[in-house]
């Protein structure tokens, strides 16, 4: 860490990272911001782009292309690189190839001397955070992925366009495997702290099976995205910058990401999408929300799919 300046570094400039870089500087989150990627043109291509916009950022970060010797000094290491999943596939069809680059680009890192925080969005994210923790050898709390963050904030949204309320006024959480087996946690979700089963009194009990619904198409609504426009970005960068915010400002905000379990909910050795207290030290703690039994089968079965999906780790 620089002597009282925060710095980010963001692997991979694709559409993912330069959505993540530009959150950062337009909400002037960070001061400084470099960005590394294989194909140096267009790392520096972003940076070139970001630094246009200076003029009108509240507060202008120092934004260059680097290397890893950048990483020493850095706050925090945000990974995004490695290869994307088409609409065809599910995230964890990439685990192979993205856990061999993520490797590399952590071993770079920690050769730097880097002794930060590691933040994860490369899919299958909670695997490869996973796989970030054993390369980097950093402490469990200094290794985040982005988890089910994107979800969360997707789910959160469409109970706010279902009850008409401010999705910021609901507290509810996706928790699992960022992928086909995540858990809407909907037995526990609150509307200015009102339960939302009690919202939906005896005669709306037919309103649960929609909202079930909805929550399944949360759990698909990134493959519409993606046969769509190719790919997401803008909603997994503002989460990733949401998540940093509360890394650099020390703010202690509970948000779902992915961390090591070491025995919350009943589970152990292993990274899934769960909500915790961020702040400058990284995973601060995890909070076990309240399931019902058909929530815990299903976490219990979104751990499972996550365990079988793990292969062993490159040397
Ligand atoms: C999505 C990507 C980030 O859910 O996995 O949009």
């Amino acid at each position: 860490m620089t002597s009282g300046v925060n710095r980010v570094v963001v692997v991979g400039a694709g559409f993912v990272g330069s959505s993540y870089a530009y959150a950062l500087v337009n909400q002037g989150i960070t001061e400084e911001l470099v960005l590394i990627d294989v194909n140096q043109e267009k790392a520096e291509g972003e940076v070139m782009d970001l630094n246009h916009g200076r003029y009108f950022y509240e507060s202008p970060a120092k934004v260059w292309s680097g290397d890893y010797h950048d990483c020493k000094e850095a706050d925090i290491v945000c990974i995004t690189a490695g290869v994307s999943q088409s609409d065809e596939e599910t995230r964890l069809s990439a685990v192979e190839k993205n856990t061999s680059i993520v490797k590399s680009i952590v071993d770079s890192v920690m050769a730097s001397g880097f002794n930060g925080i590691f933040l994860i969005s490369t899919n299958p994210v909670d695997i490869i955070t996973q796989a970030t923790w054993t390369f980097s050898g950093l402490p469990k709390e200094r290794v985040i992925g982005s988890g089910t963050i994107l979800d969360t904030a997707r789910y959160l949204h469409m109970l706010g366009e279902y009850f008409s309320v401010d999705p910021k006024s609901i507290n509810g959480y996706i928790i699992g495997e960022h992928g086909d087996s995540q858990v809407a946690a909907l037995s526990n979700a609150a509307i200015g702290g009102k339960n939302v089963m009690d919202i939906l009194n005896a005669s709306d009990r037919y309103m649960l099976k929609d909202l079930e619904k909805m929550a399944a198409n949360v759990r698909d609504i990134a493959d519409v995205v993606i046969e769509k426009k190719g790919s997401t970005y803008y909603g997994i960068g503002a989460g990733l910058a949401k998540i940093t915010k509360a890394i650099l400002k020390n703010e202690n905000t509970v948000l779902p990401v992915s961390a090591l379990l070491d025995g919350e909910y009943g589970f152990q050795d292993i990274f899934a999408g769960v909500p915790a207290i961020i702040n400058r030290q990284g995973v601060q703690e995890i909070i076990e929300v309240d399931l019902n039994k058909e929530e815990k089968d299903k976490l219990a079965s979104s751990i499972e799919v996550l365990r079988s999906a793990m292969k062993p780790l490159p040397k």
